[in-house]
């Protein structure tokens, strides 16, 4: 049996057509107000310490972009961020702490979502209601009910909303995923991910505290239920805690979840979704989500199986987290630095040709910010629009809900329900803290 190196190598130019981001489902046009190669496009920040940030800099570097305004409920962050966008050279921004402030500024084209995924929902919708257009981080919302509205917001204002899916601007994805496409690797009957990361054990609990000074922590918590400040629910770390974040499912599972679907070209909702898993080996730690899980979807013709384990730092293929796609004549293995095929051997030859690795070239956020403004000013398809961060952020909050419903469940696409599971029905829409309203669409 001949080794895979033995194969003669298929050259990058064979594995062709690279770059079909373009004839891929993109967003709503109608209301892209298109505009001339000069006229600047002007930005807001809301949520600004860490991913917000790092979309401003590289929607920065987009020609004819400017900031005028960063938006943020922490005093300090607002300062620290200010004086960085100030040395950089980009003058000093106006700072706000009341988003629906920001949104009455007629200057500002487009805003920039960074806040954490509990804070996605209204910011979104008031947006487009205002005529904005948004640039929200992933996953589009916290819960299936929230998505849903804002799907209907983002439609009926006519604005263009890109997700922070950034996988979809990078070009080894997209080769990856025109690769599945190409029928290569035959048919196709699973397709699978795995997410292991040390965070998602959640860190060491701390007592309650006050919040920092220069915080208004009401205006963090939002629509969430009120509760005492702690530390690890807070910063970066609010995302093992349901009022806040879906953890490993929703953090990764948008990212990795997405390029399956993309792959597959899935325009629908799973048939059912079963969960399994636990807080099984961090107990001692502050989180809610379960450290461990492995959620099963049904799909029409092959399976898809999600798989987390937090506080794990090895993964198949040496990968720490991956997707796979495993069909008749060889199963194709991605992350953000590469993909690679493995061929099946069929007793006499091998099912198909070698394919040499492909490798990431790190370009897919700066690209996916060149898009969503090129998007605004010439019209150019958006490459992550928000039906496509809605049905990735639907198959993930549906592992979720089914392990906290503990039941298989079955979700209805027409009635926005899940049909076969009271207790996860119960979970779709979330109860909004007064004075904050679930938005009507
Ligand atoms: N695309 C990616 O690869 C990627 C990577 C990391 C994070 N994210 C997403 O980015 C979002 C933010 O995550 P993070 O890690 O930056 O969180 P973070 O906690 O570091 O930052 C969130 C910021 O939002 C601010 N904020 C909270 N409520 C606000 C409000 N009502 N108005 C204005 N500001 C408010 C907080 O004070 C904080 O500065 C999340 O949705 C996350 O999933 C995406």
């Amino acid at each position: 049996m001949p080794t895979r190196r033995t194969f003669i190598k298929t050259s990058a130019a064979a594995i062709g057509g690279i770059g079909i981001a373009q004839s891929l489902p993109g967003s709503l046009l109608a209301g892209s107000r298109v505009r001339g190669a000069n006229d600047r496009i002007t930005l807001a920040l809301i949520g600004v310490r860490n991913m917000g940030w790092g979309d401003l800099e590289d929607l920065l570097k987009q020609p004819g972009v400017v900031c005028k305004t960063l938006c943020d409920v922490d005093d300090t962050v607002l300062a620290e961020k200010a004086n960085a966008l100030t040395e950089a050279g980009s003058g000093r921004p106006l700072l706000e702490k009341d988003y629906r402030k920001v949104l009455d500024d007629k200057d500002i084209d487009a805003v920039i979502i960074g806040t954490p995924d509990h804070w996605h929902c209204l910011p979104l919708i008031d947006a487009c209601q205002a005529g904005k257009h948004v640039y929200v981080e992933k996953p589009l919302a916290n819960s299936i009910g929230e998505i849903n509205v804002m799907l209907d917001a983002a439609r009926k204002y006519k604005r263009l909303v890109q997700v922070g899916q950034q996988q979809r601007s990078g070009a080894h994805w997209q080769s990856a995923i025109e690769f599945v496409r190409s029928g290569k690797l035959g048919t196709i009957r699973q397709v699978k991910y795995w997410a292991n990361f040390n965070y998602g054990a959640g860190n060491m609990p701390v007592p309650d505290s006050a919040p920092p000074p220069g915080v208004d922590y009401d205006r963090w918590l939002g629509p969430a239920p009120d509760r005492s400040f702690n530390r690890n629910r807070f910063h970066g770390s609010w995302r093992m805690f349901r009022d806040y974040g879906g953890g490993l499912m929703t953090d990764w599972g948008v990212h990795l979840i997405d390029m399956g679907l993309w792959a597959m070209d899935v325009q629908t909702a799973p048939r059912s979704v079963a969960s399994i898993g636990g807080i099984f080996a961090h107990g001692d730690r502050a989180l809610e989500m379960p450290d461990t899980l492995t959620v099963l979807y049904e799909m029409d013709g092959f399976n898809m199986v999600w798989e987390h384990n937090g506080g794990v730092q090895q993964g198949p293929y040496d990968q720490l987290f991956g997707v796979k796609f495993i069909g008749t004549n060889g199963t194709l293995v991605a992350d953000r630095d590469k993909w690679r095929v493995f061929p099946e051997w069929g007793g006499e030859n091998w099912r198909m040709e070698e394919v040499e690795e492909q490798p990431g070239d790190q370009l897919s956020h700066v690209n996916h910010c060149g898009n969503f403004i090129r998007a605004i000013r010439y019209g150019e398809p958006l490459n992550a629009g928000i039906e496509i961060g809605h049905r990735a952020a639907l198959y993930a909050h549906l592992g979720n809900i089914s392990h906290w419903a503990g039941e298989r469940v079955v979700y209805d696409e027409k009635t926005r329900s899940i049909t076969n599971s009271e207790k996860g029905n119960a979970l779709i829409t979330p109860e909004y803290r007064s004075p904050w309203k679930f938005p009507v669409i």
